[in-house]
């Protein structure tokens, strides 16, 4: 037994499987502009439209730009492992592959698990936030979707008339289910329509950053970093706000905003230069979101208050800053609205499909059933993993707070980035023989300066988070002993043998 949680798929096999199956399985489409176009379009999201306001409001206050900082960090660290992985194992699949390759199949399952938090409860994350700012654009024409059928059971309505409770969040369980219908029509198209709204993404952020910077209030960033005490969230958890464990946490919030650039990775089968295009994708797609995250959370920690976004400015937090405070720019207010409404769907499905690629490989792997990689005979799309993991995402989308969502999307994956920055190491030690497009430069030192950031934000995430992980992954170990490890296609050949 022992001996079967430590197999690794070789590496060689992988490669050869990959042009043995040729253009019987998914296109390759995709080049380097499409792949950068790919990252942004997952990464510019409700982490930078939402969750900033969450961070600033319960973790850190104006400090949150140096939360970002430390985030981008981490995802920079881990970015460069991601790419020199996905240069050497062009697969789709993303961390499960490299370290089924890597490090055995038990640490693969963890991870290929692992991302289900990343790629499914964060498309459901993202739901949530489209819902807020759904609804925000609703009230522009006059319309308005009472508070029961908009959130989540565990929440209530507070301020005046308040005390209504949430039932199920039906605009999120409504933008699953249209984008997952998109995904099982074909990625192509999706591809492009994702390079449409990423143009659109970017301008609003830069006229937030250009028009709101006239609009910062000194006193809003006076201190920058508060002073350590605690702060009590709906749910009644409390965390420390301010100091250095504030900025910590609030670097695990909004962590969630960076992720997305190793979806890049899991389309390296359909990329059409692998080894040369998707560390360009990758890392391009970072820098240019880390510049922009720490402008725009300065000027929108600047423009309003943490008491707003403790209060009234809690949703659609963007909208509600300018709306408030920058007089004479209510068009932007509602051009932004509607451009994040475009733009968090584009991340909701770059999420789906990342999740769908997934499972797809590690279905073909026989680590879970094989209904997750039957590929539709004329759209060539995994389309019964599409419309199974639209319900999971549904019920994490309809029935759970976006801030719970939100940070187990975030533990989850800077959980998955460590493994990775130890694969990456690893696989130098021992494999140091194969051809890479991409090396991390600076190693061992940059996978462990990775493992210690990250594992830094997971510590400033608190006990409530790792608790959860912790669940998640006793779940996920019940699967894999109890399915996964007899039906692995490892396992399957060595009986033949
Ligand atoms: N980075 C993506 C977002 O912020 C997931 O929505």
């Amino acid at each position: 037994m022992a001996g079967s949680l430590f197999r690794t798929k070789s590496i060689d096999g992988l490669l050869a499987e990959v042009s043995r199956s040729g253009e019987a399985t998914l296109k390759r489409t995709l080049g380097p502009a499409s792949l950068v176009a790919l990252g942004i379009g997952a990464i510019i999201g409700s982490g930078l439209f939402v969750r900033t306001a969450a961070a600033i409001a319960e973790r850190s206050g104006p400090s949150v730009t140096i939360a970002f900082l430390v985030a981008g960090l981490g995802s920079a660290f881990a970015g460069l492992c991601y790419a020199e992985f996905a240069s050497m194992i062009p697969i789709a699949g993303s961390a499960y592959t490299y370290s089924y390759a890597t490090m055995g199949e038990l640490v693969a399952w963890i991870i290929g698990w692992d991302l289900v938090l990343e790629y499914a409860v964060g498309a459901a994350t993202v739901a949530i936030s489209w819902s807020e700012y759904f609804n925000r654009a609703l009230e522009y024409v006059g319309l308005h979707i009472p508070f029961e059928w908009c959130h989540s059971p565990f929440e209530v309505m507070e301020g005046a008339g308040g005390g209504a409770h949430g039932i199920v969040n039906i605009p999120a369980v409504a933008i699953l289910l249209i984008l997952s219908a998109l995904l099982v029509r074909g990625t192509q198209e999706s591809a492009f329509v994702n390079s449409l709204i990423v143009v659109t993404k970017v301008s609003i952020v830069l006229m937030v950053i250009a028009i709101g910077w006239g609009f910062m209030n000194p006193a809003n960033h006076t201190p920058y970093i508060p002073a350590a005490t605690t702060y009590t969230t709906g749910q009644g958890v409390v965390h420390p706000y301010g100091g250095v464990m504030g900025v910590l946490g609030a670097a695990g919030v909004v962590f969630f905003a960076f992720i997305g650039f190793d979806a890049v990775s899991t389309a390296a089968q359909e990329a059409k230069n692998p080894k040369r295009d998707m560390p360009i994708g990758i890392l391009g797609s970072l820098v240019v979101c880390t510049i922009l995250y720490v402008l725009f959370s300065h000027v929108l920690s600047g423009v309003a208050t943490v008491e707003d976004f403790r209060t009234a400015g809690r949703e659609a937090s963007v909208a509600f800053a300018i709306t408030k405070y920058m007089t004479g720019y209510a068009w932007l207010a509602k051009f932004v609205t509607i451009a994040i409404l475009a733009g968090f769907s584009s991340v909701i499905l770059v999420m789906l499909l990342g999740q769908s690629r997934v499972f797809y490989s590690m279905s073909h792997d026989g680590l879970v059933p094989e209904i997750f990689s039957e590929v539709h005979p004329r759209f060539k799309t995994p389309y019964k993993s599409n419309m199974l993991f639209f319900v999971l995402t549904a019920l994490f989308g309809g029935f759970i707070p976006g801030d719970i969502v939100g940070e187990m999307t975030s533990i989850g994956t800077l959980f998955a980035f460590m493994l990775v920055c130890a694969g990456v190491w690893i696989m130098r030690v021992r494999r140091p023989e194969l051809v890479r497009g991409f090396t991390v430069p600076a190693l061992p030192l940059v996978a462990v300066l990775g493992i210690v950031v990250c594992g830094a934000m997971i510590y400033g995430l608190g006990w409530t988070n790792w608790l959860r992980l912790g669940v998640w992954l006793v779940i996920g170990l019940v699967f894999y002993f109890s399915y996964g490890i007899k039906h692995s296609r490892l396992e399957t050949h060595a009986q033949a043998a």
